[in-house]
């Protein structure tokens, strides 16, 4: 109930599926702090759920001048910050994935931009008003490990966070702030209904419980889980690395 009492949390994407979950599983454990996100109504809506100590903040990830706002806004509110999710990315609205036959450059450029490139500006626009000593949560995915059909560009978008987390640890080594990936597995949010249309909802999921070792797909709470651990000062000594929260999705094989 209190791992994570007076410390103060930023969650991209916390309106929806993984991000909401690790903002409740902050609150659980007595965070206070601030979600972002595109969609204003799934923002209150967040809100009204996680309660008074959480506020929204509306931005665009991709856009810097959002990102300023959202650090600015959250450190007037709180007068500090302790730790951030960087968890914003995934599919990219009206954007296909797809086999590199079909990708365009433009395609490309949407799914790096999301997936990478504002990784690494949220980061960079939350340190003049990060406390020396937090930390930092990317999240990646299981996809950087193994491929799937059509991932190719997000999955190397989700590999290069990996290597973010180490590189940023070292540049941030003299404000001991600690940068650690953590990479969900097949989890049961939103998002795969951006993918695949709602007849065959259920199917796809049906196919990543098969290839799951655990026998089900993750949950929000979960990764939610992982993450308070992430954000608490119990793993101060993990640093520049990542943590898998996959059901065995990438280490295991169910080949017989
Ligand atoms: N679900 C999985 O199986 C899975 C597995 C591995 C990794 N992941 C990763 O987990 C993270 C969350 O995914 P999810 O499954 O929870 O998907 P989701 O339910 O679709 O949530 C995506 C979140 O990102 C926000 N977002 C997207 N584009 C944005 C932008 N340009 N600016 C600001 N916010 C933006 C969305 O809010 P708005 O739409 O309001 O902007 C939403 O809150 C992603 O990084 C994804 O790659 C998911």
């Amino acid at each position: 109930m209190s791992k994570l009492k007076n410390k103060v949390t930023v969650v991209t994407g916390g309106n929806s599926g993984i991000g909401f979950g690790i903002a409740e599983a902050f609150k659980n454990e007595g965070a206070v702090g601030a979600i972002t996100g595109r969609n204003e109504k799934t923002l209150n809506h967040a809100v009204e759920i996680l309660g008074n100590n959480f506020i929204s903040i509306p931005g665009d990830v991709t856009n810097a001048d959002d990102l300023e706002n959202t650090f600015k806004k959250t450190f007037e509110k709180f007068g500090k910050i302790d730790a951030l999710v960087v968890n914003a990315g995934g599919i990219v609205d009206g954007v296909p994935l797809g086999t590199i036959d079909t990708v365009t450059e433009e395609n490309y450029d949407s799914y790096m931009d999301l997936n990478l490139k504002s990784a690494y500006f949220t980061v960079q626009k939350s340190l003049p008003y990060l406390n020396d000593g937090a930390s930092i949560i990317l999240i990646g995915s299981s996809a950087a490990h193994r491929a799937a059909p059509g991932m190719a560009i997000y999955s190397a978008a989700k590999a290069a966070i990996i290597s973010l987390a180490k590189g940023l640890s070292l540049d941030l080594l003299p404000r001991k702030i600690r940068v650690n990936t953590l990479s969900p597995g097949s989890i049961d949010t939103p998002v795969f209904g951006k993918i695949v249309p709602e007849e065959q909802l259920a199917q796809v999921k049906q196919l990543w419980i098969d290839i799951t070792p655990v026998g089900r797909q993750g949950l929000p709470s979960d990764i939610g889980n992982a993450a308070v651990f992430l954000a608490s000062d119990e793993s101060a000594f993990i640093v520049g690395t990542e943590i898998l929260s996959d059901g065995g999705l990438t280490n295991i094989s169910l080949m017989k």
